[in-house]
């Protein structure tokens, strides 16, 4: 049997796809821009057919219909990273929140911490050879996919077709043909404080580096301020539409890099309809699995890499909290003690923690002598490299706790340095200068 036989066997409905799924099952959706929206929507739908489904999902796109109170009797939400669409249900103890660094999601699945019953994910068109590509998100949606009892892909026509991760039609078990535009994830307004955090980053950058950004206002003003630089490359858990300017302005070739040269290397893509028609067939940029991405030891490889991330609070040790508001779980891990540890151990390698200084309209700063009662630290202190506010750079590596503290308290918002001196001068029992 040819493949397209194959696939013209496999042909369903969304509304009978679902119908596989059972009581008790648990369901793995596709990541972040990738989330077959059909095939959600088609099971949210189904309820009534199902007690007790446990969802596992990551960066949720998409409307999160399941984690309704209405929901629970069906559905049981388990995060593996908190979002505007899951934050309220995690908080109210209707839903989990699992912590698991982003590297290491692929082996609750594969050794079985979290064994996989369905796989509901979204792909591009197959190839003449019958291959589909995983698109915008190869991260923990490949990997749960080769674990799976039972995949159900929506092959959506708009999907970009990228390289790297692919999955053949005789591995897929059900397929719901889809053609609707893919999420789209809009810039953020850059303000002046990340104009300003931006520009300290930026300095911080030599030519010929190795980037790994996150996503949101920060990352995307520190490239702003790149445009003079020269031979950048990326190797990152992802990147966004601003990438696209550098690579096109001749800023971004890879050519430096000392692990995949001469290209692009993520897990997962977030962007607008200008980034999927970039990486739509360009042989420059791979996705592959988070296992591999953002695995330490690889990240490692690249000489002169540079990670920035962003984070909710540190105190005068270092200590970053970037997930929790208190006991608030806010967002998740994500990548970022991937690329801080990765960073760390490369050669020439730098990790960024870039904030604003304060928080809540001015309110609350950011550093703080004390981490909040109840949140949980996100980067040790031992990991901890650089901090960078719209004030300036603290190094805090090789420092020691009284010279960390000094650093950090020279980097926070005015109004609030001399609460922080107080408690510094009172920790140390000595004056500050
Ligand atoms: N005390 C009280 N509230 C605080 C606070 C603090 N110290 N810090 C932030 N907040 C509030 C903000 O005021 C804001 O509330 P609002 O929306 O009502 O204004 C909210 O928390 C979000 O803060 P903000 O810093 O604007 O969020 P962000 O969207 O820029 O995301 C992180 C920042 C740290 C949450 C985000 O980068 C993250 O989740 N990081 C961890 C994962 C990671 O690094 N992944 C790496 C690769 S993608």
């Amino acid at each position: 049997m040819s493949w397209q036989d194959v696939y013209q066997s496999k042909l369903t409905t969304a509304k009978d796809a679902v119908k596989h799924i059972e009581s008790g099952n648990r369901v793995v959706v596709g990541h972040a821009c990738s989330e077959p929206l059909a095939l959600v929507d088609a099971m949210v739908a189904n309820k009534d057919q199902y007690k007790d489904v446990e969802i596992v999902h990551m960066v949720a796109m998409g409307k999160s219909e399941y984690a309704k109170p209405e929901m629970a009797p069906h559905f049981r939400h388990n995060a593996l990273f908190v979002g505007g669409t899951t934050r309220k249900a995690v908080n109210e103890a209707r839903a989990d929140y699992t912590p698991c660094f982003f590297t290491e999601i692929p082996r609750l699945f594969k050794e079985e911490y979290l064994p996989v019953d369905v796989a509901l994910i979204q792909v591009s068109r197959p190839d003449e050879h019958g291959y589909c590509s995983f698109g915008l998100s190869s991260d923990y949606t490949k990997p749960a996919s080769e674990c799976a009892k039972i995949v159900i892909a929506e092959v959506n026509d708009q999907m970009p077709r990228t390289m790297g991760s692919f999955i053949h039609i005789s591995e897929i078990d059900h397929i719901v043909e889809t053609s609707y535009p893919i999420i789209e994830l809009q810039p953020p307004k850059i303000g002046e404080i990340e104009k300003a955090i931006g520009e300290n980053c930026a300095k911080l950058v030599e030519d010929g580096a190795t980037l790994q950004l996150g996503i949101g206002a920060i990352p995307d003003a520190v490239l702003l301020f790149l445009k003079d630089k020269k031979d950048l490359g990326i190797h990152s858990e992802m990147f966004s539409d601003g990438v696209v300017e550098l690579v096109e302005a001749g800023v971004i070739n890879n050519k430096k890099k000392t692990l995949h040269e001469g290209k692009m290397i993520v897990t997962f893509l977030m962007g607008t309809k200008r980034l999927y028609d970039f990486v739509h067939n360009n042989p420059t940029v791979e996705l592959h699995p988070v296992d591999y991405v953002n695995n330490p030891c690889v990240v490692m490889q690249n000489e002169n890499i540079i990670s920035i991330n962003s984070c909710i609070q540190v105190d005068l040790m270092g200590q970053i909290v970037s997930e929790s508001i208190g006991l608030k779980q806010f967002s998740g891990v994500g990548g970022q003690v991937d690329y801080i540890r990765g960073a760390s151990m490369a050669k020439r390698g730098k990790s960024i923690i870039a904030i604003p200084s304060t928080a809540s309209k001015g309110k609350v700063s950011r550093i703080a002598p004390f981490i909040d009662e109840g949140s949980a630290v996100t980067t040790s202190r031992n990991d901890v490299h650089y901090v960078v506010t719209e004030y300036g750079i603290a190094q805090l590596r090789g420092k020691s706790l009284k010279e960390r503290g000094r650093a950090l308290i020279n980097i926070a918002h005015p109004d609030f340095r001399p609460m922080l001196i107080e408690e510094w001068e009172r920790r140390f029992d000595t004056k500050f200068e």
